[in-house]
């Protein structure tokens, strides 16, 4: 009985580190391939802003933009270069960096799954963690 207690909570603990990895490796990622141009703090610019013609947009506040809800399609697939950004000559596309071997499903905020490499899933899982709205309740 104790030793079914232990093996549950160990369980959910581990559930919750894994989530928590993946939110450091998404962290990891923008602060290498990001931070140079949308700021470490993912709300400002970094030193590369400064050779650009457009200055790079807060990333913090996606989801205000976009009534509310994190564009987890757009942002996956503007960074992998599926769609390409508006003037979009400045941002590079990262999909060759960003690949890994393994590919997850991202859910969309329509309940439908896109799949990207875990890297990029983990890259977008950050930026949402950092918006500056509470997304709506669906
Ligand atoms: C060389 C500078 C540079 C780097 C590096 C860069 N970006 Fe950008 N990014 C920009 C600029 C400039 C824009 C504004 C749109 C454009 O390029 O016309 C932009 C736009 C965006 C947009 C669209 C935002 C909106 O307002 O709709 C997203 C999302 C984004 N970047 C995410 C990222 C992510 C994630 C990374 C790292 C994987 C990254 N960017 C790396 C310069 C950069």
């Amino acid at each position: 009985m104790l030793i079914r207690m232990v093996l549950t909570l160990a369980t959910v603990a581990g559930a919750v580190l894994a989530q928590g990895s993946e939110l450091d490796d998404g962290r990891d990622l923008f602060l290498y391939f990001c931070a140079e141009c949308h700021g470490k703090d993912v709300a400002s610019v970094g030193p590369l802003a400064e050779i650009l013609a457009i200055e790079p947009p807060n990333l913090t506040n996606l989801a205000k933009r976009y009534a509310g809800t994190f564009p987890t399609d757009v942002v996956a697939m503007q960074v992998d270069g599926r769609i390409p950004v508006e003037a979009h000559s400045f941002m590079p596309v990262f999909d060759p960096s960003l690949d890994s071997d393994q590919m997850v499903a991202l859910k969309l905020p329509s309940g439908q799954p896109l799949m990207v490499s875990e890297q990029l899933a983990n890259l977008i899982l950050y930026l949402q963690s950092v918006q500056t709205v509470t997304e709506n309740a669906e």
